[in-house]
């Protein structure tokens, strides 16, 4: 077939995880070895990378990378609200399909793109963005949509878990392990947005968005981090059989509910006592564990790799597949339907 020409708008965790399915494609998808990587933005040219790539592929200006003519594909995995924002929205007034992993910027700025992405019938694609590895995005917007969800709760932060699993199991100081999850690749740039909870509630603002079907203010969901937990709060909560774990949850509220949200909906981020016998208490380390609860399903809980490199990729390349089908089938059939690619991001409601 022909080559679908790939743009990654970062070279980092993820950027380089991306970069290795996409230099491997044996035994993965077919669709995988039609995937080609054209153009790659960083910020240092000078930096080693932990990934061999050709120099002529490397530059350190990201609108190179959206307006290359072969750049069919532009994977934002660069982090940050601007240039981030301004580069998803140069895509797709250019007609690029794109695919982020960047939960912040969609947490805040998901109405717009989705608008513009609308407008020119072009995909935007988010999976990456909560659960890492997990996929979640999609089941709440297709597999779960004859469902009517009451609530959507449960651990959307990696860095935390595996913080406070540490903490729970080993006894290891705060400030120590939030170190090691740096190195791993699990924190945000700035670890305050992990820790102060910030990247939980973005996460959970874009959750809501899918689930409830109308936009959440993100900068209404009362948040607490886990940044004031002590030690000695962790070791009481397992003297007293429960684990702490910090949880976001958003719940439908009773119809005759008095709220001054345009939804009737509690949407929170916050450390939570967990009783040991709640699926939620044995979710460690790095994992994440999403518990979707509707009607007529009953509850169903998603749960796998929150973080790091490659489960992040994993759902990256996904979301790149899922554009390269389509793109397969409007060659098939003569045309893309510019309605189905808006209609597929407008169900999402951001
Ligand atoms: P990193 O900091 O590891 O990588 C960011 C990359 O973007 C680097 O290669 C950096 O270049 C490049 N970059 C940043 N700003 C610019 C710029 N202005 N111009 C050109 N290049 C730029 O971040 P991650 O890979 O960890 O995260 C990327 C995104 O994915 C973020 O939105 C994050 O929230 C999200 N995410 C991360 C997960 C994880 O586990 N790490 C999981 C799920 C989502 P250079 O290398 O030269 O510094
Ligand atoms: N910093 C995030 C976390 C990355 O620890 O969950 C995954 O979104």
């Amino acid at each position: 077939g022909k080559k679908i020409g790939v743009g990654l708008l970062g070279l980092g965790t993820v950027g380089a995880g991306v970069a290795g399915i996409l230099q491997a494609p044996e035994g993965r998808h077919p669709l995988v070895a039609e995937l080609e990587l054209v153009r790659v933005a960083v910020r240092n040219l000078q930096r080693p990378r932990s990934i061999e790539l050709p120099a002529s592929l490397l530059t350190n200006n990201p609108q190179a990378v959206v307006d290359d003519p072969s750049v069919q594909v532009v994977v934002e995995v660069m982090g940050g609200i601007e240039p981030a924002r301004t580069l998803i929205m140069r895509a797709i007034a250019a007609g690029k399909a794109v695919v982020t992993a960047n939960k912040a910027v969609i947490a805040r700025h998901g109405e717009e793109i989705a608008a513009a992405a609308a407008a020119a019938g072009v995909y935007v694609l988010i999976e990456a963005a909560v659960g890492g590895g997990i996929p979640i995005i999609e089941p709440l917007k297709q597999s779960l949509g004859g469902n009517r969800i009451e609530r959507v709760s449960g651990i959307i932060n990696g860095t935390t878990n595996y913080i406070l699993s540490r903490m729970a199991q080993e006894g290891v100081a705060y400030d120590d392990v939030l170190k090691t999850a740096q190195d791993l690749g699990y924190a945000e740039a700035d670890p305050a947005a992990d820790v102060e909870g910030f990247d939980a509630a973005d996460k959970i603002a874009i959750l809501s968005g899918l689930a409830f079907g109308g936009p959440v203010n993100r900068d209404s969901i009362p948040t607490q981090g886990i940044n004031k937990l002590q030690s000695r709060d962790v070791d009481y909560a397992k003297q007293l059989g429960y684990r702490v774990k910090l949880l976001a949850v958003a719940e439908r509220l009773n119809s005759d509910a008095q709220t001054s949200q345009s939804l009737p909906l509690a949407v929170r981020v916050q450390p939570t006592m967990v009783p040991l016998d709640h699926p939620l208490a044995g979710v460690n380390g790095v994992n994440n564990a999403i518990l979707v609860e509707g009607d007529p399903i009953g509850r169903v809980m998603f749960y796998g790799p929150g973080a790091g490199s490659g489960p992040t990729a994993s759902a990256v390349v996904a979301d790149i597949l899922n554009i390269a089908g389509i793109r397969q089938l409007g060659e098939v059939h003569g045309s893309l339907d510019p309605l189905l690619a808006a209609s597929s991001w407008r169900s999402c409601h951001l």
